[in-house]
């Protein structure tokens, strides 16, 4: 006899991590101890993401060190650049870094190995790679060449210039790069688990993260980006409280909006909310982000729900210049650090994750010659 599942694994505890903590009633996040609203604006990405795959913040020295790792790791092997054009024109963005990675795994020296070490070495590569694949990818259907890294840039910088073609303001790439200090990682989110599933039957580190992406890209997780943009862009500013109201009394779920865990206000939220406002006011056009306060009163009101990570994540990168179905390739590229510290964490002290199911199906049913079944 098993005990009654909870739904989608609500309050269910599925693994212990030193990485980050969320308090959802007082709406507050930390990574490895470090509350969110204190990195914010404050450490990079890749300091951010040497916390959490390396376990402090790093000091000059060894920041400088990481970063060296990882513009080796931009390097893309051949199996990807043979073959990205054909899979830029096939693939929708998701689809193609699914494809990519896994692709890509084939040259990593470390690819059979879930050592400590090496998989410290694939998670740098995989964080480095990750911009450059959505950017590779970008250029290669629309027929153009992602501009070279450059060396004074940080990955938010350099991956602005090749998504755009344009060196970024010095604002703009701090703004992204804060957004990807927000999004680097977020305890148990579906794709992080699917990666922890994976990785737990001691599978390699680049099948882990395939399946987070996977993950990632269905509209209840990192798609909800996009879908907040697409209506955005779908309806006219006078529209907002109609159509919101509208979808709702329809049963609708109004993307960018409620979370699992969060029972108030998405910390991520409030900077994003920040900073597409500055954007709005720099850009010398506040449609979306008026549209998208209007949109989050509407959403209030009736259902008491508050935005996530993804509202005004779309305003943010719409004002930024990054096309709308490039949003969560966008988050793969910071949840990366995440996904890659939690293999690590999965393998440093691994047992196979394999819950317990309840049956509902049917019983003692009698099996019968083909020739005498009746189909129902
Ligand atoms: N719009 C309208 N109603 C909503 C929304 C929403 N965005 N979110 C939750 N609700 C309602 C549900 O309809 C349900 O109402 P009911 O009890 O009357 O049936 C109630 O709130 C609980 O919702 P669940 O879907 O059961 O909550 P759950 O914890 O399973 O889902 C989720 C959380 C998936 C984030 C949900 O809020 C949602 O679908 N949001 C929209 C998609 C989205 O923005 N996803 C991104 C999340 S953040 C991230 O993954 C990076």
């Amino acid at each position: 006899m098993t005990d009654k599942p909870s739904k989608g694994l609500a309050d269910v505890v599925a693994a212990s991590t030193a990485l980050s903590d969320i308090d959802g009633k007082a709406g507050r996040l930390f990574y490895r101890g470090y509350d969110i609203h204190d990195l914010a604006g404050k450490i990079s990405f890749e300091e951010c993401s040497y916390l959490l795959q390396r376990g402090s913040l790093p000091d000059v020295d060894a920041l400088a060190g990481y970063a060296a790792e990882l513009a080796e790791g931009r390097e893309l092997g051949t199996l990807v650049t043979d073959n990205i054009a054909e899979i830029a024109a096939s693939q929708t963005p998701m689809e193609a870094l699914r494809t990519l990675i896994s692709l890509d795994s084939a040259g990593d020296p470390d690819k059979d190995s879930n050592a400590a070490e090496a998989n410290l070495r694939k998670a740098a590569r995989l964080t480095a790679r990750e911009p450059i694949l959505v950017a590779r990818y970008h250029a290669a259907r629309t027929g153009g060449e992602a501009p070279d890294p450059d060396p004074e840039l940080g990955i938010a910088g350099n991956f602005l210039m090749q998504i755009t073609g344009e060196r970024p303001e010095p604002r703009a790439a701090e703004i992204f790069d804060e957004c990807l200090v927000l999004h680097a990682d977020h305890t148990m989110n579906a794709s992080t688990f699917a990666a922890r599933v994976c990785a737990a039957t001691l599978s390699d580190m680049h099948s882990a993260i395939v399946g987070a992406l996977g993950t990632l890209k269905g509209p209840l997780h990192g798609g909800a980006n996009e879908q907040v943009m697409r209506i955005l862009e779908g309806i006219e500013p006078s529209e907002v409280e109609e159509n919101v109201r509208r979808r709702l009394a329809d049963g609708e779920k109004i993307m960018g909006f409620g979370h699992r865990v969060y029972k108030t206000e998405d910390p991520r939220a409030t900077h994003l909310r920040r900073m597409s406002e500055e954007l709005a006011e720099t850009s010398g056009d506040d449609t979306y982000y008026a549209m998208s306060r209007r949109m989050e009163q509407v959403v209030f009101d009736e259902k008491g729900l508050n935005p996530n990570v993804d509202f005004y994540a779309a305003s943010v990168y719409h004002y930024l210049g990054i096309p709308t179905d490039l949003f969560t390739p966008v988050f793969s590229v910071s949840r990366m650090a995440g996904w890659t510290a939690h293999v690590i964490e999965q393998h440093a002290d691994n047992r196979l994750i394999r819950p317990d199911s309840e049956y509902v199906g049917a019983r003692d049913r009698k099996w019968v010659p083909i020739e005498r079944r009746v189909s129902a």
